[in-house]
């Protein structure tokens, strides 16, 4: 069986750390594709040299030609300027929509079967405008937010409780902003119910617990903006980078994980030819499912206040032209 082949459009801090895991993991062969010249060239050398230390056999290519990418079997798209303190992801707008508007137009005509991972700012405008111009279809394009979003919020909960991470399983749903929505009713560790353990941790002292609740779930919310307020020069990198890998794995490997998908929604969650962070199947066919959850009034109306964030910035995106 030939080796699989991934591209990844942007050689910065995520992009480094994606080549990386990819080369850990033996997932694929890599292709670093950036604007600046060397720059990729030297970050694949870098870590190829690695190769003997670590043991991995994938090659690792650097390449500032779009043409490289064909044959691509999968393309995990990081172009574009991150956050700056006081920034929000919306602020990256119009910069990055021009970075992405070029991108999709190389991806389109030169890996034009490949699947697509977007992890650039703002998430869900950013997918919506690279699906759009590149024509590829939609169940191959997707966006990265939720895993990631969920896997802090699982980190919260399993800091609080003082129990494995490894036990803790949490789902984000709606945009990747400080709108998101994280579940709390469905987080559970190893099934029981986390709001359970609260309880038992403070004694069954009810409104302690959903106070420790919700902390959590607006430390999720903004967890995004934690990270940048300390690096001071750019956003986060490492836990980005895991979460798009986890996906393109499952991908590749068909594993069919229900994970937290920036995905394109018809009909789902009362949404249609929009896409959004839901539950989906991933496969060997990409976006396989979406899977609709029942929520509860109070969820439903926080994945409302969600869309229509999206919405806007959607919106305001094509206001721009683009
Ligand atoms: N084509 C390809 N690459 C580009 C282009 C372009 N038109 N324009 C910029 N780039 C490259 C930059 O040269 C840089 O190497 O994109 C890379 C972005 O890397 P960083 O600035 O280090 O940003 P990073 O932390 O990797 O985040 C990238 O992901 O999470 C989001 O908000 C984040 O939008 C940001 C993106």
């Amino acid at each position: 069986m030939s080796r699989k082949k991934i591209a990844l459009i942007g050689g910065g801090q995520i992009g480094g750390v994606l080549a990386q895991l990819i080369a850990l993991k033996e997932l694929a062969d890599i292709v670093l594709f950036d604007i600046v010249e060397d720059m990729p060239q030297g970050k694949t050398l870098d870590i190829a040299e690695a190769s003997r230390v670590d043991g991995f056999d994938v090659s690792l290519s650097g390449t500032n030609d779009y043409k490289d990418m064909a044959g691509s079997d999968l393309v995990i798209i990081t172009a574009g300027l991150p956050r700056k303190p006081g920034m929000s992801r919306d602020d990256l707008l119009t910069t990055n929509a021009k970075i992405m508007k070029q991108v999709a137009e190389g991806v389109g005509e030169n890996a034009p079967n490949a699947f697509v991972i977007v992890i650039s700012n703002p998430l869900d405008a950013m997918v919506t405008l690279f699906q759009k111009v590149s024509g590829i279809p939609h169940h191959k394009v997707m966006g990265q937010a939720g895993v990631l979003d969920s896997s802090r919020f699982s980190t919260f909960i399993a800091w609080e409780l003082g129990l494995s991470v490894k036990d803790v399983n949490a789902m984000v749903l709606g945009g990747h902003g400080d709108t998101m929505v994280p579940l709390v009713r469905y987080a559970n560790v190893n099934g029981v119910p986390v709001t359970e353990l609260l309880e038992l941790k403070y004694e069954g002292d009810k409104e302690k617990a959903k106070e420790v609740m919700d902390a959590m779930v607006q430390r999720t919310k903004v967890a995004g903006g934690e990270v940048v307020k300390l690096l001071k020069t750019g956003s986060a990198f490492y836990s980005p980078a895991s979460s798009a890998v986890a996906m393109a794995e499952s991908i590749l490997k068909d594993q069919k994980r229900l994970l937290p998908t920036c995905a394109f929604c018809e009909g789902q969650y009362g949404l249609d030819g929009f896409y959004l962070g839901v539950p989906a199947v991933l496969g060997a066919n990409g976006v396989e499912k979406v899977i609709e959850l029942s929520l509860d009034e109070t969820e439903k109306s926080m994945l409302e206040n969600s869309v229509n964030a999206v919405k806007n910035v959607v919106g305001d995106m094509e206001r721009l032209g683009f």
